[in-house]
């Protein structure tokens, strides 16, 4: 069984259509990357299947959940969709640990020995087992964003959305967090990933999906879709980012 399913999804604003009827079927396992211009609506694709946003017409299921029914516990859902966005959100009068297991304490009960535990888990998941006592502001934006990462992984969530979580970064930071969603994909972890990363989507992508104007313009295998556009809108895009 598919895990997310949008069926001919419409999400406005007012009057502006920010998705314009979006199908898309997500398998376990896979690592969808999402590319295109500035408010194409890849932020609202990635709000709206963990229903941040509500939809106006159409479909979304998420493991047999149907997000935008409104009798859904959008609460339980978030504790299955992980999303990381671009400003880590680092509560920065708290440790790392406390950042981490605040959730899971919270809305899971857990006693703060099997937290602490679970925050040395997955700050190990991310490389930074050392860090779990530091505070935000003693780490790299890198290691932050790391950090966010790792405190959605506590709530061992059955899918990852991650909304250009490496855009702020400097090159050099890019590239550690970068290798963390390679480790996470590695696991067999599901991934929804809007990223400007060409070259990351071409190594560990399962597929490439394009929006143009609030619609699913392209989809493919990266390496087919990045190296063959069939739109002049890809072509367009692709000439702006790689040049
Ligand atoms: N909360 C909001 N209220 C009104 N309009 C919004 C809101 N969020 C996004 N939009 C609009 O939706 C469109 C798509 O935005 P977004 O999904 O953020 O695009 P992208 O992530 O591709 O840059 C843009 O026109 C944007 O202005
Ligand atoms: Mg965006």
């Amino acid at each position: 069984m598919a895990l997310v399913e949008l069926t001919d999804v419409v999400k406005r604003y007012g009057s502006n259509t920010v998705l314009n009827g979006v199908s898309l079927t997500v398998e376990p396992g896979e690592i969808i990357a999402v590319i295109g211009r500035s408010g194409s609506g890849k932020s609202t694709l990635l709000r709206c299947i963990n229903g941040l946003e509500p939809i106006q017409q159409g479909r979304i299921v998420f493991d047999g959940t149907v997000v935008n029914d409104p009798g859904t516990n959008l609460r339980a859902l978030r504790q299955r969709v992980g999303i990381v966005f671009q400003s880590y959100n680092l509560f920065p009068h708290l440790s790392v640990e406390k950042n981490i297991t605040l959730a899971p304490r919270v809305v899971k009960g857990m006693e703060p020995g099997a937290a602490r535990e679970l925050a040395g888990r997955v700050l190990a998941r991310v490389g930074l087992a050392e860090k779990i006592d530091a505070y935000p502001d003693q780490l790299s934006g890198g290691q932050q964003q790391r950090v966010a990462i790792a405190r959605s992984l506590a709530m061992q969530p059955q899918l990852m959305l991650f909304d250009e979580i490496t855009s702020a970064l400097d090159p050099e930071l890019t590239g550690e967090v970068l290798k963390v969603l390679e480790l996470m994909a590695r696991e067999g972890m599901t991934m929804m990933l809007v990223t400007h990363e060409m070259g990351f989507a071409r190594r560990v992508a399962t597929r490439l999906i394009f929006m143009h104007e609030g619609r699913i313009w392209e989809e493919g295998r990266a390496s087919e879709v990045l190296s063959k556009p069939r739109t002049p809108e890809l072509e367009t895009f692709l000439d702006a980012v790689l040049h």
